[in-house]
């Protein structure tokens, strides 16, 4: 059974009624799928076979409480990216030998807590954050084991605003540099050199991409272990950024067909068995941090339609929930399905897809062939389980949305709508 199905011409998710969840929990709502999460967390963790590995879950991408709950039961580890989703992680029963620490910003503070944790390691991104590290490590006796971000310069096809692993970008160290902040890493007190780290970026659905990056990741690591520079190399952190299909994700006879812009078949497994048998060349552990591809399936974001507008120029489908909600298309240009949650036959019509906030970039869709809907009728959202709600907010004076988890038959509200006091 698919998480997100129609059934005789109704959205179910697992065995509810999206219509019935939508009538009794109001408009915008998220709904996710626990068995989504649950089947996602276990496809990634069968595609390492017998290799030594860790994944930890980017907690950025769903920072939901009981989500993140439902993952750290699967026995996977997390990624976090500040205090918070350290905090967030530890409350949630993740093991802090499974936490690995991201960022280009770490605060002192930030620093000292995950220390004070024994987490698993820090991703480190530049020569200062190192010396910073040390200095912390030391003053409170503890060992900070580290791996160096390197960003090798490897162009992804995905939005400028997360590709990450690119010259141009904040992230990691260069590569001429990298060797020798290692080789000072590893005379640092307080720190241990475990290995390299590389994230290219998000939403990468191409296998060359990831494939490049493996080959530079090993041709770097053989370099390193050379007799010259003799660093021991003993964990490669290989990232997150494996691409989801978003086009065409659901299908009916009686929906328009999305063009599936080359995503058909597209998995994480399938972009990790591209790289995996690269990187188990070098012998070591394989760490990698996936976010999206663990969460972005498993929800859906649920809306009304409030009116329908014609002009000269365009159908405008004016929707009860805004970029405040799902913040992906206006700052990404991100291609999320929208379809009813009761399909019926009638005719198609290219529409916008707009919030009712004050800004032109407040759209879900532009220029998009839908079925025909009406004031009052429900559409879904797909694939808004990755940074959909982590990045609402109260803009416009909109209360956040509520979170609804399904299981079966059953239903949990994990976060309560917002109330106007709230904004
Ligand atoms: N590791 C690091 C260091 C990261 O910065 C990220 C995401 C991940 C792992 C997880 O990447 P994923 O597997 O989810 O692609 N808000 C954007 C995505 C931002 C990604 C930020 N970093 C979006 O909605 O597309």
């Amino acid at each position: 059974m698919q998480a997100f199905e129609y059934r005789n011409n109704q959205l179910w998710c697992e065995g509810l009624i999206l219509s019935d969840v939508a009538q009794r929990f109001g408009t915008p709502l998220y709904v996710y799928s626990k068995q989504s999460i649950v089947d996602h967390c276990r496809w990634i963790e069968k595609a390492f076979g017998s290799i030594d590995h860790l994944s930890c879950y980017a907690v950025k991408a769903n920072a939901n409480a009981e989500i993140v709950r439902i993952i750290a039961c699967e026995s996977l580890g997390a990624d976090v990216g500040s205090k918070g989703e350290l905090q967030l992680a530890l409350r949630a029963g993740f093991l802090p030998e499974k936490i690995t620490f991201s960022g280009v910003g770490k605060r002192d503070d930030e620093i000292e807590f995950a220390l004070e944790n024994n987490i698993s390691a820090f991703n480190v991104e530049s020569e200062q954050e190192l010396h910073v590290i040390s200095h912390i490590a030391t003053r409170l006796g503890k060992t900070a084991r580290i791996l160096l971000r390197v960003n090798f310069d490897i162009p992804s096809k995905t939005h400028p605003y997360i590709t990450t692993g690119q010259k141009h970008n904040k992230f990691g160290v260069e590569c001429s540099q990298a060797k020798r902040i290692l080789l000072q890493a590893t005379t640092c007190s307080g720190i241990e050199v475990h290995g390299i780290h590389s994230h290219l970026g998000s939403q990468i659905t191409d296998r060359e991409t990831f494939v490049r990056a493996a080959h530079a990741v090993v041709n770097f690591v053989n370099e390193l272990r050379s007799e010259r520079d003799n660093i021991p190399i003993r964990e490669i952190n290989f990232g997150g950024g494996y691409g989801v299909q978003y086009h065409d994700y659901i299908t009916h006879p009686l929906l328009p067909q999305d063009d599936h812009h080359g995503e058909t078949g597209l998995t994480t497994v399938s972009l990790l068995e591209a790289v995996l048998p690269i990187l188990s060349h070098l012998k070591c552990k394989i760490v990698i941090q996936p976010g999206r591809s663990v969460v972005a399936h498993a929800g859906v974001l649920l809306t009304k339609v409030l009116y329908k507008k014609r002009t000269t120029e365009k159908t405008f489908v004016i929707v009860d929930a805004g970029m405040n909600d799902l913040i992906r298309p206006s700052l990404y240009l991100s291609y999320h399905q929208i379809v009813p949650l009761h399909v019926s036959n009638r005719q198609h019509e290219v529409v916008d897809v707009v919030g009712p906030l004050c800004e032109s970039s407040d759209f879900f869709a532009l220029d998009r062939m839908m079925p025909v809907v009406e004031r009052g009728e429900h559409l879904a959202v797909m694939c808004t389980g990755a940074y959909g709600y982590v990045l609402s907010s109260n803009y416009n004076g909109r209360p956040r949305p509520t979170e609804v988890l399904v299981d079966g038959n059953h239903y949990e509200v994990i976060t309560e709508r917002e109330s106007i006091h709230h904004v």
